[in-house]
């Protein structure tokens, strides 16, 4: 299978294979079979033998899938046996959150550089890096070549600094402003994050429980 034919919902389940995979594989397990994999992650057995056969042949008939030959091979197929040089715009609540506490590393990326517009920022320390002035963003592009941005700026900011991060060689949006970054140019892959967005699918959920009594 072409991995343009491959469904965005296979795709969206393969970081949570691979998250599962590593739990498994500390707390012991060598191999497993599809089915309990199934129960564990509540998932069926046919649609995880699916979802693995986009990819190739992962698991053995009777053996069942090496745990952690498979997290490996998912790894790869994520991208995350690589170190993508990554860098934040906006070192403001929400940058500075996610500096401190995302773990690049094992998600195959490596956080470079933050920028800000805001004098007072520039010069602090986020994470483990010092805030700079978007002012020399250009030239830290041109010189460290990240292929990845964190936009975490206000929404009406975020479409004039994408354009400007594309002529810069940004590839990538990890896009926090609730502006729905849909970049017009080919070759650049987006990823909208509205954490509102799960929290009303809650509310959703809390109202539709099967057997709740109707309000
Ligand atoms: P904040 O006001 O604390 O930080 C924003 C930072 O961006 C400021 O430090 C500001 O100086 C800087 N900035 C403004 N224009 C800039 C530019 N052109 N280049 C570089 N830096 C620039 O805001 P906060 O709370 O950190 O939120 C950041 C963004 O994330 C907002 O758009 C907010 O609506 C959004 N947000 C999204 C969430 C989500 O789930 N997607 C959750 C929380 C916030």
């Amino acid at each position: 299978m072409s991995k343009n034919s491959i469904s965005n919902s296979v795709i969206r389940r393969l970081p949570r294979y691979y998250r599962f995979l590593g739990e498994l594989e500390n707390n012991g397990y060598v191999r497993i079979s599809s089915r309990e994999l199934s129960e564990k992650m509540g998932l069926t057995a046919s649609q995880i033998r699916q979802d693995f056969n986009c990819f190739g042949e992962f698991g053995q008939q009777g053996y069942g899938y090496n745990v952690s030959d498979l997290r490996l091979e998912i790894g790869k197929i994520l991208g995350l046996d690589k170190q993508t040089p990554m860098i934040l715009l906006g070192a403001g609540n929400l940058g500075k959150a996610i500096a401190a506490h995302i773990d690049f590393h094992s998600k195959g990326f490596d956080l470079i550089g933050a920028f800000d517009i805001n004098e007072e920022l520039i010069g602090k320390e986020i994470g483990e890096l010092k805030v700079r002035s978007v002012d020399e963003l250009s030239s830290f592009c041109a010189e460290n070549n990240p292929v990845a941005a964190i936009l975490c700026v206000p929404m009406q900011a975020a479409e004039k600094l994408a354009n400007t991060l594309i002529s810069c060689g940004i590839k990538a949006f990890w896009n926090f402003t609730h502006y729905d970054l849909k970049v017009a140019h080919k070759g650049v892959a987006v990823e909208n994050v509205h954490l509102g967005d799960s929290l009303t699918t809650l509310s959703y959920c809390l109202n539709n429980i099967e057997g709740a009594e109707k309000k």
